[in-house]
């Protein structure tokens, strides 16, 4: 039964979107199993730029099924966009398939998230603005529209009157929203409905039986174990479960169905939105690796923080999602740098910690512990192989997995599929 789990061992923007099509070659099925299209995987084959938020990063390949279970939030819109987007540019989507318990990320979630941000005024949380979090809000306080709910007419229009009325006024009363009925909400469903409906499956019946029949099962992650509601540095994360705990709730199966997990860490740190960041560099190097990384948002395009490696963040990843290998990604943009650092332990009010501390306001000012690595100058975008790399990307990698106490299987060295090195084998 082989399951790789794919996740995002920091804040998100790992490169995931590319890790996962470059292994989607050796999978049968590749599931989404939390986020919505606050997400953006950037997949980038033989130069050609493919940008992702909702459809899984296995799509490129014709014959592999791709399923988003049901712990995904979908914006209809959204969702058809990217479909069209992918059958004009030649991409078969006919296997493509969404969990029928999945939620319905509604217009008024993005007013939601608009008008709640602007509220918070200096305590934001730097959102991507895509109602993301109001639908996962009303997800648990049982006030969601799940895409099963399409099937039925009647029974759709019942929810709606359930939840619609109470949202409205909320919205009105609280942000002077101009507000929202049911027959516009109705309507709007039955818009989308004949598109959605074809495409809906048991996302756990589906994956357990290809995971039955002995079928590759990769469970591709979303956002990042910093910014899972449970483990993230909360408040400033997302409103579901990206690390690896979230494939079972989120697809519909047991905790057998996971064999590996793969974590994805860039060979430095960046983070969009709010939030503690203990290595952020507001400096020169920082704004060198934001321009060399390209370090801008898929979705919304802002410049993202950058810093450097973190092994504090890095060892509680490995931790909480249980990695049993990592894949480094964006090696290549280090080049040139005559010292890396890499961030071993914190300082806290003068004593050491080697721990990831729960309390923001302890985060917020703890101060790295530096050690510092030579750097390399050769460009390494065109090298495919572990031996070919300069011996101090080398030193930098084996450090890397002496201080995450688990090896690195695979690095990449550049944006497309086939800038990418493997040393070993990748479990399953
Ligand atoms: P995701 O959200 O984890 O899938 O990551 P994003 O796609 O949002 O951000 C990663 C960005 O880095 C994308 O623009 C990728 O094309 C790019 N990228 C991924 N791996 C590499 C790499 O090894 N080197 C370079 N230079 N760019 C990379
Ligand atoms: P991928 O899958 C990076 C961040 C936002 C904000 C916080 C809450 O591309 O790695 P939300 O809209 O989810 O309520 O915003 O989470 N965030 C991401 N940052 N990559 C992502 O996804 C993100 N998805 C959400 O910037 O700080
Ligand atoms: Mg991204």
């Amino acid at each position: 039964m082989p399951g790789l789990a794919v996740v995002g061992a920091q804040w998100g923007d790992e490169g995931k979107g590319k890790i996962v099509d470059y292994l989607a070659a050796q999978a049968d099925v590749v599931v989404r199993y939390a986020g919505g299209n606050n997400a953006g995987h950037t997949v980038v084959v033989g130069g050609e730029t493919v940008k992702l938020h909702l459809i899984p990063s296995g799509i490129l390949y014709p014959d592999v099924t791709c399923v988003i279970g049901n712990g995904a939030v979908i914006d209809p819109e959204v969702l058809v966009q990217e479909l069209d987007t992918l059958q004009a540019r030649g991409f078969r989507t006919a296997k493509l398939f969404i969990s029928d318990r999945a939620h319905l990320l509604m217009p008024y979630h993005r007013d939601q998230d608009r008008l709640e941000e602007e509220a918070r005024g200096a305590h934001r949380l730097g959102t991507t603005g895509r109602g993301v979090g109001p639908a996962y809000a009303d997800k648990v306080a049982r006030e969601g529209i799940r895409c099963s709910d399409l099937m039925d007419e009647a029974w759709l229009r019942q929810r709606l009157e359930a939840v619609v009325p109470r949202k409205s006024m909320l919205l009105q009363k609280l942000y002077g929203h101009p507000g929202v009925t049911v027959d516009e909400m109705m309507d709007y469903c039955l818009r989308f409905a004949p598109r959605l409906v074809p495409l809906l499956v048991d996302s756990g019946a589906l994956v357990q039986d290809a995971l039955a029949q002995g079928r590759r099962v990769l469970f591709e992650g979303a956002q990042g174990t910093l910014l899972d509601i449970d483990h993230g540095t909360y408040p400033y994360v997302t409103a579901s479960s990206p690390s690896a705990a979230g494939v079972y709730s989120g697809v519909g199966v047991g905790p057998g169905a996971v064999t590996n997990v793969l974590g994805v860490t860039k060979a430095y740190t960046t983070r969009v939105g709010q939030g503690p960041f203990p290595t952020e560099l507001t400096d020169a190097t920082g704004d060198w690796l934001r321009e060399r990384g390209g370090e801008y948002g898929t979705t919304t395009g802002r410049p993202r923080r950058c810093g450097w490696l973190d092994a504090v963040q890095l060892r509680y990843a490995v931790r909480v999602n249980g990695i049993t290998q990592l894949a480094l990604t964006k090696l290549d943009v280090l080049t040139g740098l005559d010292k890396i650092c890499i961030a071993v332990a914190y300082e806290l009010d003068g004593r050491r910690i080697d721990h990831w501390p729960a309390l923001l306001s302890e985060l917020s000012k703890v101060r790295p512990v530096y050690e510092t690595l030579p750097g390399w100058s050769e460009p390494i975008g065109e090298v495919r192989s572990w031996e070919e790399l300069p011996p101090a990307a080398r030193g930098f990698i084996r450090r890397i997995e002496e201080l995450a106490q688990v090896p690195v299987v695979c690095v990449s060295v550049g944006p497309d599929r086939d800038h990418t090195l493997v040393n070993g084998v990748i479990s399953w």
